[in-house]
């Protein structure tokens, strides 16, 4: 049986990966230091798959101890989704985001190095593409110029010091999976996103109204350039983004590859505010706000090389990752 590793693994795009893995029969090696994320989830998944990750609680910022895990385990892939994500956070702390997310991807890779791992994938984000002419965002176009915030920053850097390693060390190969805006959960409710403390995220905050814990969603902005006047942005159902990383493993080729993770279609604040009332039944308060700063009127992927070369497509609509967001608070109540 080949055996992962996967950093953040609790989390809410890595515990989805981590059943998804366990389904199509991998070992799983979670490492997580439960920054944000709970070690419930563990048994949620153990729940879902009928197998039982291994969990090793552990900061990637001790070099120490994750230097002896690899050492310890014949890992044939890394897949690395743990880091600190919050944008808002990152602009008010900007150098325990660059110290977290830079330093701890520089140890897996010093480990991967030295022990003989050569397999690794990154959850990037459609943030490194920061301002564009065009709305639909292509792996081929320059990234790095108009990133908003230092959390982005990071992802950029990362993507950036990949490529460097990969030019001195040829055996090290990485793809960088570019996500658009994961939404929904596993169709079981039994996870979900549950991010600690103020939400940043669209989902998040319709999931805390829904709930009666936010009095009101304020969407900001109703003037941009877009068919309503909202941002539009291309929401991915995070059970096929999931499945987009067995995709890139099984297609892995030497080298640096990049795709976007994306369905290729823009929906509005709108839009997917309406869907989630429609699954929910009921209206949801919500307000206009002023733009806020740092967002882009409208961006979604051309998601066309993850589709060819990884022969991965989006199967799970809005409707879907709204029901199963539903089913998720249900769970949690
Ligand atoms: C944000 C980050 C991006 C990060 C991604 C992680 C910025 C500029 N970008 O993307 O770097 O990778 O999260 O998922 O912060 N909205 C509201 N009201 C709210 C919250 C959001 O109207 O309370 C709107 C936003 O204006 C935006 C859309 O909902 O148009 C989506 O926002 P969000 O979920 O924060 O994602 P992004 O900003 O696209």
């Amino acid at each position: 049986m080949q055996k992962v590793l996967v950093t953040g693994g609790t989390g809410y795009i890595g515990s989805h990966t981590v059943v998804e893995l366990l389904n199509s029969g991998y070992d799983v090696d979670i490492v997580d230091n439960l920054s944000n994320s709970k070690i419930e989830v563990i048994n949620a998944i153990e729940k879902i798959t009928n197998k039982r990750p291994n969990f090793h609680k552990l900061d990637l910022l001790d070099k120490t101890s994750l230097d002896s895990l690899i050492d310890n385990n014949h890992y044939v892939f890394v897949l690395h989704f743990a880091g600190l994500k919050a944008v808002g956070e990152s602009v008010e702390k900007p150098l325990l985001y660059y110290r977290t997310n830079l330093d701890s991807t520089i140890n897996i890779i010093e480990a991967m190095l030295v022990y003989g791992v050569n397999n690794f994938v990154f959850s990037s984000s459609a943030t490194v593409y920061g301002q564009q002419e065009s709305p639909e965002c292509i792996e081929s176009m320059q990234t790095g110029s108009g990133i908003t915030n230092p959390y982005g920053r990071t992802k950029y850097m990362i993507e950036e010091m990949l490529k460097d390693v990969h030019i001195a060390h040829p055996d090290f190969s990485a793809t960088l999976l570019r996500y658009f805006n994961p939404i929904g959960n596993h169709p079981s409710g039994l996870i979900g996103e549950d991010p600690n403390g103020i939400p940043n995220n669209i989902m998040p905050v319709i999931m805390r109204v829904a709930t009666g814990k936010i009095k009101e969603l304020s969407i900001y902005g109703n003037d941009y350039d877009t068919p309503d006047g909202t941002c539009r942005r291309d929401y991915i159902h995070v059970v096929d983004l999931a499945k987009g990383h067995l995709a890139a493993m099984q297609h892995a080729k030497p080298g640096i590859s990049v795709y976007n993770l994306g369905t290729g279609k823009p929906t509005s604040v709108l839009e997917l505010l309406a869907a989630f009332e429609t699954a929910a039944g009921r209206k949801m308060p919500h307000i206009f706000a002023p733009r806020r700063s740092g967002d882009v009127a409208e961006m979604w992927a051309n998601p066309n090389l993850a589709n060819q070369e990884l022969n991965w497509h989006t199967d799970l609509t809005i409707a879907d990752a709204m029901r199963d967001t539903l089913k998720f608070l249900e769970s949690q109540r």
